[in-house]
């Protein structure tokens, strides 16, 4: 083996360990760095969507974590290669929409032409949520925020792998944290069950409301799966129509 310098050797060491934090991670055991011993206690009113993910990854990213706004959170993402999926992409997918809005939308992670063209939601499936959104919702494209779980797209449209996620998921957080959404919908089995971490089958929590870190969720089904079983469009319909209802404080 070449003989490594010192910057190098560092960075072999930094990936190794992140590594072995995402492995611990993965078998339910959280690194907390001794400061933050006492957030473990903190009172549930003090906890946010943040909470925690200061010893995950970033402490690699701090930069990340600092980002005061989208655009900050975008650069410090950078050019990633924090897990596999960075070799197969074209673009990265960060997100898209209204950094104010009050309406998220979560999807999986980019597809074909969302990889092509750098954002979210673009093809077929994405047409059949820009129609749920406009046509169906009243809404503008512009006024949500959209964005996916992983933001590089998976070879084939396979599954994001755990460790993808448990790399990306952190800059959703963060992402979520800066628009802070007073809703969100998460599109589909994927998204929904990452976001609520639970391995409940969508059919069984679609329609019924949740909580992402303190943030009303609706779970719905994808659109992906709606163009292969339009028939079940009729449900998701009426996801949206409790959604509307809870925008327009009818339910309060
Ligand atoms: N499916 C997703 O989950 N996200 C996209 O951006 C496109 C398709």
């Amino acid at each position: 083996m070449p003989e490594l310098n010192d910057a190098e050797e560092l960075g072999v060491l930094a990936t190794s360990l992140r590594r072995h934090l995402q492995r611990q991670e993965r078998a339910g055991i959280r690194f907390f760095p001794k400061g933050d011993v006492k957030k473990e206690t903190m009172a549930a009113s003090d906890r946010n969507v943040l909470t925690g993910t200061e010893g995950d990854l970033f402490t690699d990213s701090s930069a990340a974590y600092q980002a005061t706004n989208l655009e900050e959170l975008r650069d410090a993402i950078g050019d990633c290669r924090r897990c596999k999926l960075w070799s197969g992409r074209t673009h990265l997918v960060f997100g898209v929409g209204n950094p104010r809005a009050k309406l998220m939308f979560v999807g999986e992670g980019p597809g074909r032409d969302e990889d092509l063209q750098g954002e979210p939601f673009v093809g077929r499936a994405g047409q059949l949520l820009t129609d749920i959104i406009t046509k169906g919702m009243g809404l503008k494209r512009e006024d949500v925020y959209i964005c996916n779980v992983i933001k590089c797209r998976p070879p084939d449209n396979r599954n994001p792998e755990p460790d993808e996620v448990a790399s990306c998921e952190p800059f959703l957080k963060k992402q979520v944290d800066l628009v802070k959404p007073e809703i969100i919908v998460g599109l589909g089995k994927f998204a929904v069950q990452t976001l609520l971490q639970t391995k409940a089958p969508i059919t069984r929590i679609r329609g019924n409301w949740h909580s992402y870190h303190g943030i009303k969720l609706m779970p719905t089904l994808h659109p992906a799966y709606l163009l292969r079983n339009p028939a079940d469009k009729k449900l998701v319909w009426e996801d949206i129509k409790k959604v509307m209802k809870e925008m327009h404080g009818e339910n309060t």
